[in-house]
């Protein structure tokens, strides 16, 4: 049995205000559930959420280092955010690759860097409209994930989480149907069977995302193979996020 998990990328939004005021409120709505929650906010401001929540609620990266330290300006490494508590790295978003020409093989060392010092890994990965619209978005997904994932043991990827994002979704109200999630979820459920094994595909979660929002995350979630969600522009409000989390149960 996969045990939800609902995680929330700020993405590059809120201040130190906005955070206090988010962290206060969802520490007093939250109640304890079967749902694993996590909170991706910009970096600045992991650690100290991270001692705020205590066990209540996970806060992940929005995206970790390649490299374990050096003479990267700008860069925070999977070693550092273990150092900080942080259990979580998103790695491969849209947005980085989309902004910062990040590609499989890259992202494929960040999962390694992010395995090496003990965090879970949210791989995302999801097609264009062009190729969803050309008909080849299961192919594209399946070349994603087989590049990423190369050169890994099972054991290695045991806690590895899967975060399907349509691109043509992603901040943009449009929403995958709840059959179309379904059917990518299923293809990348046979894609990890096929890669590893059966056992490893139906115990690996696999989250949809793309302005997933309280009104229609129910429906999504209700799919087999949807295992809860990655939720930007509505993890920003404490009673949205929270509702969706519910939804997930
Ligand atoms: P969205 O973003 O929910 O605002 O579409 C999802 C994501 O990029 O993780």
């Amino acid at each position: 049995m996969r045990k939800p998990l609902v995680a929330g990328n700020w993405k590059m939004n809120m201040d130190q205000n906005d955070v206090n005021a988010f962290v206060s409120e969802i520490l007093d709505k939250i109640s304890a559930n079967d749902v694993d929650v996590m909170i991706a906010p910009p970096a600045l401001f992991a650690a100290g959420m991270q001692k705020s929540f205590g066990d209540k609620i996970r806060v992940g990266l929005q995206d970790i280092s390649a490299h374990d330290s050096g003479a990267y300006t700008g860069e925070i490494s999977a070693e550092m955010a273990a150092s900080a508590s942080i259990q979580y790295a998103i790695i491969g978003h849209s947005e980085r690759r989309t902004y910062h020409s990040e590609n499989d093989h890259l992202i494929n060392t960040k999962i390694q860097s992010a395995i090496k010092h003990g965090l879970v890994p949210v791989y995302c990965c999801g097609e264009k409209l062009e190729e969803r619209e050309s008909g080849n978005h299961k192919e594209v997904v399946i070349s994603q994930i087989s590049e990423a994932l190369q050169g890994f043991s099972e054991d290695q990827l045991k806690d590895l989480v899967v975060a399907y994002e349509p691109v043509w979704a992603i901040g943009t109200g449009k929403t995958a149907t709840s059959d179309q999630a379904q059917e990518m979820h299923e293809a990348i459920r046979n894609c990890l069977s096929e890669l590893f094994s059966q056992a490893f595909a139906e115990k690996t979660r696999i989250l949809y995302g793309g302005s997933c929002k309280p009104s229609n995350a129910s429906e999504i979630f209700s799919q087999p193979d949807v295992d809860g969600g990655l939720i930007g522009g509505a993890s920003l409000k404490v009673d949205d996020f929270l509702a969706i989390v519910e939804a997930a149960k």
